[in-house]
């Protein structure tokens, strides 16, 4: 692993609990020696002494680094051959195109987007590979994100639009449970009791939506009899921008994604 910071450790956490490997497995590389120490103290993983080191000693290299500063990791592992290794890259924006670029024509390519609620289990994850990944290694990426949470293959031009919605996505389920509990406040509530019961609301709703197997004006309708009090709330969201503004969040983070992927 290149990179232990956030997104890195989320995925070590989550897929650490699922034994795909034992963490004395895991070679890591970052350069903040405090999400080093951090990786090795709660984790047990081995540690390397440079980027390159992880490169040359690993089958699977998982970089997990900012997007800004790949360009400097690309230099320091140019020449490094990558022949035959398996490159996972979660690098918001980095195309297939350059990863191939920078590692060689020989490297493998797992381009993905997964998400922080890894750490739990919970992630969001997809994945695009290059036309030279061999099945087993496409099985055996699947298994890693599995441990992390959902994973679906999509096709490489999606991976921007995955970035705008579950990539970022986290931050704006957080805004919005934030949100649902402040109304719930102002209703009354007291501030824990709020914000417990908006998450657990929130929790409960996505789950009937991922294991009902009904669709969502479905599971509206279960819930919406007639003159209720449901009926009398979604009036008022029904009748808000609501749509519109989550197309506009999702729309500039996706955005940006394209612009991180034209900078490096
Ligand atoms: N966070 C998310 O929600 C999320 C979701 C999906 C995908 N991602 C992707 O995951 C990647 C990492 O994001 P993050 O949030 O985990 O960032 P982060 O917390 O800043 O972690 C990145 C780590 O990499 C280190 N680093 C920088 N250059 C390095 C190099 N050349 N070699 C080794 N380590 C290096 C950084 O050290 P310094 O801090 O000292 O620079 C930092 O500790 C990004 O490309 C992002 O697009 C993130």
């Amino acid at each position: 692993m290149i990179g232990l910071g956030k997104m890195g450790s989320a995925l070590l956490s989550g897929v650490f609990k699922t034994h795909l490997f034992k963490a004395s497995q895991v070679l890591g590389y970052d350069i903040s020696k405090n999400a080093r120490q951090h990786s090795q103290r709660s984790y047990g993983i081995a540690l390397s002494s440079s980027a390159e080191a992880v490169l040359a000693n690993s089958s699977r290299v998982l970089i997990a680094i900012k997007p800004q500063d790949t360009p400097t990791l690309f230099e320091r592992c140019h020449g490094i051959p990558g022949n035959g290794k398996l490159i996972i890259s979660i690098c918001a924006g980095i195309s297939i195109q350059t990863l191939q670029k920078a590692f060689g024509p020989q490297a493998q390519i797992c381009r993905a987007m997964p998400n922080t609620p890894a750490v739990l289990g919970l992630g969001a994850s997809a994945m695009a590979f290059s036309k030279n990944v061999t099945a087993t290694q496409k099985k055996w990426c699947f298994r890693f994100f599995k441990g992390a949470g959902i994973v679906s293959e999509v096709p490489e031009k999606n991976l921007n639009a995955i970035t705008g919605l579950s990539g970022s996505g986290p931050a704006y389920g957080y805004y919005l449970t934030e949100a649902l509990a402040l109304a719930g406040i102002k209703a009354g509530l007291q501030a824990d009791t709020a914000l417990r019961f908006s998450a657990q609301t929130l929790i409960g709703a996505a789950t009937m939506v991922l294991q009902s197997g009904k669709s969502v004006p479905q599971l509206i309708a279960d819930v919406s009899s007639k003159g209720g009090t449901t009926v009398a709330g979604m009036h008022v969201l029904t009748h808000s921008p609501v749509r519109a503004i989550l197309e506009k969040t999702v729309k500039a983070a996706s955005a940006r994604a394209k612009e991180l992927s034209r900078v490096s």
